[in-house]
């Protein structure tokens, strides 16, 4: 997913590029927005963290773009392309490093395990959506 702050400061497109000169495809991709309450949902995991309320208000600020992408090893291998989650801390060239604005609006989020990946698909695209 590509967060609030990429989206608005013009980056889709940029790192949509990384995403596919990787070797991801992208099975589906649209624009949205989340209210704060679905982007709560969205963060379940992390409710009793202090810094939940911002995250919400934050993934909520603007438009976002999910994408369901496939590829060997995903992954693990998306989560190496887009970097630490502080993007002091990203490596050089990878998405956080090169557009992440700060350890919250770092740009993208990727999912942690191919069971996540199937929860967070299922949870902005209907299955008929997919191929
Ligand atoms: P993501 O789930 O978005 O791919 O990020 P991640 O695994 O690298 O990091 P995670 O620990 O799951 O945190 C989720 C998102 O919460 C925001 N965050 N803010 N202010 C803070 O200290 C802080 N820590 C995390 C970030 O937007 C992070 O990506
Ligand atoms: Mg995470």
């Amino acid at each position: 997913m590509i967060k609030p702050d990429a989206v608005s400061a013009g980056n889709t497109g940029a790192i949509t590029k990384m995403i596919e000169e990787a070797g991801f495809r992208i099975v589906a991709v649209k624009k949205t927005q989340l209210t704060p309450e679905r982007a709560g949902q969205f963060y379940a995991i992390h409710k009793e963290r202090p810094f939940f309320k911002d995250l919400c208000s934050y993934m909520s600020s603007g438009t976002i773009v999910p994408m369901i992408l496939e590829k060997d090893n995903a992954v693990e291998d998306f989560r190496k392309l887009i970097g630490a989650t502080d993007p002091q801390k990203a490596a050089p060239g990878t998405i956080r490093n090169l557009f992440a604005k700060s350890i919250e609006a770092n740009a993208i989020h990727g999912s942690d395990s191919d069971e996540n990946a199937e929860i967070e698909g299922s949870f902005f695209f209907a299955k008929t959506e997919c191929f």
